[in-house]
């Protein structure tokens, strides 16, 4: 265990570029517990509001790698996902704030709708774009390397963020997160339990976060939102591993025997809706007023609904994402006939 403070002097040695200004609120949400009938007390952290254009989780994690690429002299970025992509959202944005030139590789495997929601966002921010028909994983992975030493054969400096590699200082912003909600909240608010979408840094940054600063009790849930196209489980080990020797922590003294990855909202797969997770999305936005997105945060809201009654304070990280459903439009609205 360590301190809050020794953690903070740690991240302090990063270079870091600002993006966003938190702390990013904390809400109640009694009609949303009283509505679903939920036998324990509800609570949003809201990331959706932390971050340039439309913000999301993914600012917190680009505050720490694009402070290393300004270091190492990158003029210009190499980023991709998804077509409808928030991280390619973000990264566009954090690009268009400082002056750094962005290149996407965006995959077009899952039929989601061009030219709105965060496509649109990307595209008007200036990033230059190329399509990639195969699905998210090791070839799309491949893709961007081959442009980033296609652009440094010009003589650019690509700084590339890859998965899992930038899963390492990625996770940084979320124990820096983690600094910022025992910050926010007294002992008698701490949740006792965290829900969020996870695929990467976000899990495992509040995860290790915990750990290290003694919140060992505080269960953290991961809902995955796919299961095929990357080693979640096998990452989350090893890059909390990677984290501990990159902080000089010892790793040793860190428990990992309660990594609770849940794979059972991924429905037919990555950027499919579930009957369960358009149910979600409608119901936080019409008792709460609070908007989700029908890729990742409303897959993990929807897990809310089948917890148990134990009366665990319970905390849903909202990651962002909600430009997405202009995308999906056609299935909200048939969801709500
Ligand atoms: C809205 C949203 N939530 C969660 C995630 C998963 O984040 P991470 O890979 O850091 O776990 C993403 C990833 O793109 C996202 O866009």
């Amino acid at each position: 265990m360590i301190s809050a403070g020794l953690l903070k002097e740690y991240l302090s040695r990063f270079e870091q570029l600002p993006l966003c200004k938190g702390p990013s609120p904390v809400q109640k949400l009694d009609n949303l517990k009283s509505k679903w009938g939920l036998g324990f007390d509800l609570y949003v952290k809201r990331d959706d509001l932390i971050g340039p254009a439309f913000g999301g989780n993914k600012s917190r994690q680009l505050e720490f790698l694009l402070g290393e690429a300004i270091k190492q002299g990158a003029d210009c970025i190499v980023h991709g996902g998804a077509l409808q992509s928030n991280y390619a959202r973000q990264v566009s944005a954090a690009c268009a704030m400082h002056d750094l030139d962005c290149y996407l590789v965006l995959s077009d495997h899952y039929n989601q709708k061009k030219n709105t929601g965060s496509h649109l966002v990307s595209q008007f921010l200036g990033a230059n774009i190329t399509y990639f028909e195969g699905k998210l994983g090791s070839a799309h992975e491949e893709q961007k390397k081959k442009l980033s030493e296609s652009l440094e054969a010009l003589g650019r400096r690509p700084y590339l963020i890859t998965y899992p590699k930038s899963e390492i200082l990625g996770s940084l912003g979320y124990l820096k997160a983690t600094l910022e909600l025992v910050e926010q909240l007294t002992e008698d608010e701490f949740p006792q339990r965290i829900v969020m979408p996870a695929v990467g840094a976000t899990f495992i940054g509040v995860l290790l976060g915990l750990k290290l600063l003694g919140y060992k009790e505080v269960e953290v849930v991961g809902v995955a939102p796919l299961s095929n196209e990357y080693p979640i489980e096998a990452t989350v080990l090893e890059s909390m591993k990677e984290i501990c020797a990159l902080l000089k922590i010892d790793f040793g003294a860190v428990d990992v025997s309660d990594i609770n990855l849940d794979f059972t909202y991924v429905g037919e797969g990555y950027s499919k809706t579930t009957k369960e997770s358009l149910s979600a999305l409608v119901d936080f936005a019409r008792y709460e007023g609070v908007i989700l997105d029908p890729v990742y945060t409303s897959k993990a809201a929807a897990s809310l609904k089948n917890l148990p009654a134990d009366g665990k304070r319970t905390l849903f990280w909202h990651t962002g994402g909600a430009p997405a459903i202009f995308a999906y439009s056609d299935e909200i609205l048939k969801s709500i006939k």
